[in-house]
């Protein structure tokens, strides 16, 4: 079993949709030093007006890491593949609570041995996932629309943030907070400043002519932000 990593720490993920998939593993490699998790975007051209990748490509992708696979599910009916993404290498998938069935779709991961996100869209409240918050190992806070990488970061979604933070350290709750879309050397320090402890990168990370350098550098500005 892959280690997640402390609750609460700054964990930096990488998010390979913004990856070159003709060499997907060197990309992958190529940040592994200061990079926490991997986040993993799967996108089904339903719930998302675009069409990513699925469990083969996850699964080619295994041998070549021992990050913790943070399986991003931008899918109508996750519940249908679970066991996919699980017999793939996912170490963690996150559904969008906008698709329900919320609470089967927890167990079921559960089942499996996955650990288990819940995300919501940046029109979506906090408050019907705020009560998922002790049954969950992260939320996900979407900061742009999802479907695509290299949007602009919606600021107006750190108000949900601060809320899950605030929530989950009265509870002291095992549970991580994402932040998802946008995230930037001038955006990072402003979600982790809000609450986020992981922060989702694609284009600040994978666009950039050092991709290990970038990654760190986000490191760095979170860091700061948080002492
Ligand atoms: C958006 C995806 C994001 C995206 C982030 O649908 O869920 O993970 O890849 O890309 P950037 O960092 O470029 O916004
Ligand atoms: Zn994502």
């Amino acid at each position: 079993m892959i280690d997640p990593g402390p609750i609460g720490a700054v964990r930096i993920a990488p998010s390979i949709l913004a990856a070159d998939f003709g060499v997907l593993a060197a990309q992958v490699q190529s940040v592994d030093a200061q990079t926490d998790w991997l986040h993993v975007d799967v996108m089904d051209g339903h719930f998302v007006p675009n069409i990513s990748l699925g469990p083969p490509v996850i699964k080619s992708l295994r041998p070549y890491s021992q990050k913790f696979f943070d399986c991003h599910l931008m899918m109508t009916d996750p519940g249908r593949y679970l066991e996919a993404f699980a017999n793939s290498g996912a170490n963690g998938v996150s559904v969008h609570i906008e698709v329900g069935g919320t609470a089967n779709l927890i167990s079921d991961a559960r089942a499996l041995g996955l650990r288990v996100g819940l995300v919501i869209n940046p029109e979506t409240p906090y408050k019907p996932a705020a009560e998922f918050l002790g049954d969950i190992d992260y939320l996900m806070i979407m900061s742009v629309h999802p479907g695509f990488g290299g949007q602009s970061f919606i600021e107006d979604v750190m108000e949900k943030l601060r809320r899950a933070r605030a929530d989950i350290d009265e509870g002291q709750l095992a549970c991580d907070l994402e932040i998802d879309g946008g995230i930037d050397l001038h955006t990072a320090p402003i979600a982790a400043a809000a609450g986020a402890n992981v922060l989702v990168a694609g284009s600040a990370i994978f666009n950039k002519p050092d991709p290990l350098a970038a990654a760190a550098a986000i490191r760095d500005v979170v860091l700061a932000a948080r002492a």
